[in-house]
């Protein structure tokens, strides 16, 4: 048996609501969940069932109503807006549901955007996002700007830029949903690779077939996990 592994990220106790009052909606109801390291982990539910929510949650891009959020043994749930950038710079790799790509960039600069903000500049920066593009078949569109890219390429690129810091947690929201199935597969495929490599991957999916390339499957229905 091998270790067991370490738990990058916690939730316990999570609730989410959105709005006051007569217009407040729960969307997550008290959800406890361990993400670790070296495991590729998918996230599954019907359309509005807190996916997105749970994963912003988990990326520090949304505070909890109630409940604890654990990064790498850290508190980070009620850190506010002024510490919440570092923590996120350097231990999570976003994958948007919209990309949220800088448009009037180039596919390399996108990437190279996450390493200069970790100190990493000039050759070795572009180097790197070379490197990690081509690795995910772009090779010929580095120097194109993102807004002239296909949706299946600009995706691409948010995987790409997602890795390129090399951060310990990796989360992404449908990065397969523009993407045709082959390509789909392969960016499944470098995504586990990278877990296997000792990242925590969680991925939201709604394509059954990529249930057969994770280690561990957690499903979300009406704001809680069931088993
Ligand atoms: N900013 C918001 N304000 C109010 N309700 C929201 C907001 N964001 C999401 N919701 C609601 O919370 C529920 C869960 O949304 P979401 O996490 O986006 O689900 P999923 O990603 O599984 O489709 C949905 O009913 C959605 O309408
Ligand atoms: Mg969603």
């Amino acid at each position: 048996m091998s270790a067991p592994s370490q738990v990058t990220a916690s939730l316990r106790g999570v609730v989410k609501r959105y709005g006051r009052g007569h217009t407040a909606f729960t969307a997550l109801r008290g959800i406890d969940l361990d993400v670790r390291a070296g495991e590729l982990t998918l996230l599954m539910g019907p359309s509005g069932s807190g996916k997105t929510t749970l994963i912003s949650i988990l990326g520090c891009l949304l505070e909890p109503t109630e409940g604890s959020v654990e990064i790498r043994g850290q508190r980070v749930d009620s850190l506010g807006e002024r510490r919440l950038p570092a923590v996120r710079l350097r231990n999570i790799g976003f994958v948007f549901q919209g990309f949220n790509l800088l448009r009037s960039l180039t596919a390399i600069e996108n990437v190279e955007v996450p390493l200069f903000l970790c100190g990493v500049h000039g050759r070795r920066a572009r180097a790197r996002a070379l490197e990690l593009l081509e690795s995910l078949g772009l090779e010929g569109k580095e120097r194109q700007l993102t807004e002239d890219l296909s949706g299946g390429e600009k995706q691409r690129v948010a995987i790409a830029r997602a890795l390129a810091a090399d951060p310990p947690l990796v989360l992404a929201d449908e990065p397969t949903a523009a993407l045709d199935t082959r390509t789909g597969w392969q960016m499944m495929e470098a995504l586990r690779d990278r877990a296997h490599g000792g990242v925590a991957v969680m991925v939201v999916t709604h394509d059954v077939r990529l249930e057969a390339l994770a280690d561990r499957i957690v499903r979300i229905e009406d704001g809680r996990l069931v088993a």
